[in-house]
């Protein structure tokens, strides 16, 4: 079974035109599926309604028509129990690691907080000593030391930071990790080691990725198969290699054209 099932999926937002209020639809009949342990990549110029498609399937916002089924279930019928579970098995981390982060936290109740919010689901200790071993072991895991847990974000680069995000996503072992341009605020080479930490961690961990960029290169290097979109819809669902070497669309062919080449650090 998918994992994730879109299913012919609208969103449309009100939009004040003088006196009128008219319906602007931003995502537009969008149906894809992901299966476990693979990586679709949604690649798509800006405002193509990449981010809207996450949304809906983390259950931030609703389809205004259509389904998203996730481990089978409809996000729209599931119940309060069932939402608290399938919050834990996804996981966002999004491009901008520092407005991810609360400033004012420290980095050991930045990870630690999934935990303790989810407290009654998982019966994971709470014990100070315990939470603090636990988190050590998940740093270490995306490659930042322990002493890092007693230090505030701001004291860290941009990769490391997006590190502390991927361990906080990381904390209640999800399965799927919704990326939406995880690396794009960074310098090239700190994204390019970022993208290799995800590599390792998906097959750690058996993961199962939705991984969203403008950049064809770092969408075919990670993915499994590539889902392209222009501005709203879904033009073209493919094979990764398939899709990259024979696009069938137009658009394709442009995105394809448009971004350079790959970093040769990858
Ligand atoms: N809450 C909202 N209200 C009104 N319009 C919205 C809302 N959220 C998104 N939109 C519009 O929907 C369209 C798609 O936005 P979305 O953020 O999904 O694009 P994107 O593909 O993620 O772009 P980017 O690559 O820049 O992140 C945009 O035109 C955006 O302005
Ligand atoms: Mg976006």
């Amino acid at each position: 079974m998918a994992l994730v099932e879109v299913n012919a999926v609208w969103k449309s937002y009100p939009r004040r035109t003088g006196l009128r209020t008219e319906l602007r639809t931003v995502v537009q009949d969008v149906s894809f599926s992901i299966e476990p342990g693979e990586t679709l990549g949604l690649v798509g110029e800006s405002g193509s309604g990449k981010t809207t498609v996450a949304r809906m399937i983390l259950g931030l916002i609703a389809p205004t028509r259509g389904s998203v089924r996730v481990d089978g279930i409809d996000l729209a019928h599931a119940s309060q129990a069932e939402m608290r579970r399938l919050r834990r098995q996804m996981q966002p981390v999004f491009q901008d690691p520092f407005a991810a982060l609360n400033p004012r936290m420290k980095v050991l109740d930045i990870v630690t907080e999934p935990w303790i919010i989810h407290h009654r689901d998982t019966g994971l200790p709470r014990s100070r000593a315990a939470l603090h071993a636990r988190a050590a072991e998940l740093l270490k895991s995306v490659g930042l030391d322990e002493s890092a847990l007693a230090r505030h974000p701001h004291e860290f680069s941009g990769g490391q930071r997006q590190r502390i995000n991927i361990a906080r996503a990381l904390a209640l072992r999800p399965r799927l990790l919704i990326l939406d341009e995880p690396v794009s605020a960074l310098d090239v080479s700190v994204g390019a080691q970022i993208v290799n930490l995800l590599r390792s961690l998906q097959r750690e961990h058996a993961l199962t990725y939705l991984f969203i960029s403008h950049s064809m290169p770092l969408v075919r290097y990670l993915s499994t198969r590539i889902a392209v979109m222009e501005r709203g819809r879904l033009v073209e669902t493919g094979e990764a290699e398939q899709l990259c070497a024979q696009p069938r669309e137009a658009y394709t062919r442009q995105l394809l054209a448009a971004t350079p080449e790959l970093p040769a650090i990858l």
